[in-house]
């Protein structure tokens, strides 16, 4: 037993920074963000909580679907910035929607809602759940150092949304991690113990861009041919490829080394940046908002990032 796609939302804060306006607060240009990673602007939560962002992306989706919170049996988030430690940015939305099933989050950086969409496939496996809400959600401009121009000018917050239910429309999947805190570091709370010395870790977002972009492109390739082989199809039966928007280059990358041509690929990132684990479900309701998909379109996920860690799978619509 399998998962397919009832329905798809999103939100996004209205709050826009373009990129004269970073120019303004670090040494960049919009020349060299177009050029080097292909965003003219991203969104900003001034006062939205990664969960207020999920709730909207979640009230999308559910009317996208056509069900009631009511008829949730589990909602699953993918975030790596959640409000807080407890309760997490799930028991937000289950409360604020007014559903009754358990809710949890999950961490897997920008491969997050991926990494939640197939926790969902396997409990409706399982056979004890039907209708799953699952989210990636980031509000990460409260983790960023808004002084490093390598890190500020290229992510964004925003939420996006997929109501999955029992079917056969998700043929096959993969996930992939490889443990490091050497290319990619993101911080959580340093308390303040007694008990141990604090060693000096970055208090804000860290990136080795380069080593990211090189993983990034190799585990795309890679996790989409593996997805594509496991679900008996061929790659250009493939009608839209929905990946991580991390970087337009990395996209384009991506195109070359697959021979799948960037007219399947929805690209969004002109407009949201990096939104992490938002990145991949903000983009799929965007194309299904479009009007694009067509019942029966074969459709590859994919998304990369910290962890390190990647994940794709093949949907069919
Ligand atoms: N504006 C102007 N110049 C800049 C900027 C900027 N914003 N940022 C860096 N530079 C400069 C550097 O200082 C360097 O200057 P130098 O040559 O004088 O030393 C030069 O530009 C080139 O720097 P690189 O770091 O080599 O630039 P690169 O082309 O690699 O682009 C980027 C950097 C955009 C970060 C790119 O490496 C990238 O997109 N990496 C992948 C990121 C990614 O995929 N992240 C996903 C995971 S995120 C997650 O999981 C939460």
């Amino acid at each position: 037993m399998s998962i397919k796609v009832l329905g798809t939302g999103f939100y996004v804060p209205p709050r826009a920074v373009t990129n004269d306006e970073l120019s303004q607060m670090v040494d960049t240009s919009d020349e060299w963000i177009m050029q080097r990673v292909g965003i003219r602007e991203r969104r900003v939560s001034v006062d939205e909580t990664t969960a207020d962002m999920a709730t909207k992306a979640a009230k999308n989706a559910l009317v996208s679907a056509g069900i009631e919170a009511s008829e949730l049996d589990l909602i699953v988030v993918g975030t790596i910035s959640s409000d807080t430690a407890c309760p997490t940015v799930a028991g937000m939305v289950q409360r604020a929607i007014g559903a009754k099933c358990p809710a949890f989050d999950i961490s897997s950086a920008c491969s997050g809602f991926m990494f939640a969409l197939e926790t969902a496939a396997a409990y409706v496996a399982r056979g004890n759940v039907k209708n799953v809400l699952v989210i990636g959600a980031e509000r990460l401009s409260k983790l960023l150092d808004w002084k490093d121009r390598s890190t500020c000018i290229i992510f964004g917050d925003g939420a996006g949304a997929a109501v999955v239910t029992k079917g056969e429309g998700y043929l096959a999947s993969t996930m992939y991690t490889q443990g490091s805190d050497e290319v990619l570091f993101i911080p959580d709370v340093v308390g303040s113990s007694p008990f141990y010395e604090r060693t000096e870790k970055p208090r804000f977002v860290y990136m080795d861009g380069q080593e990211t972009f090189k993983f990034a492109v190799g585990r795309i390739a890679r996790d989409v041919k593996e997805v594509a082989q496991k679900a008996g199809i061929t790659l250009d039966r493939i009608n839209h490829v929905v990946t991580h928007q991390a970087n337009i280059r990395i996209i384009e990358f991506a195109s070359k080394k697959l021979k799948i041509p960037m007219e399947k690929f929805f690209v969004n990132i002109e407009k949201y940046g990096n939104t992490s684990a938002a990145s991949v479900p903000i983009a799929l309701a965007e194309l299904h908002a479009s009007g694009k998909l067509k019942r029966g379109d074969i459709v590859a996920l994919c998304a990369f990032g910290g962890g390190l860690s990647s994940a794709a799978c093949i949907i069919k619509w």
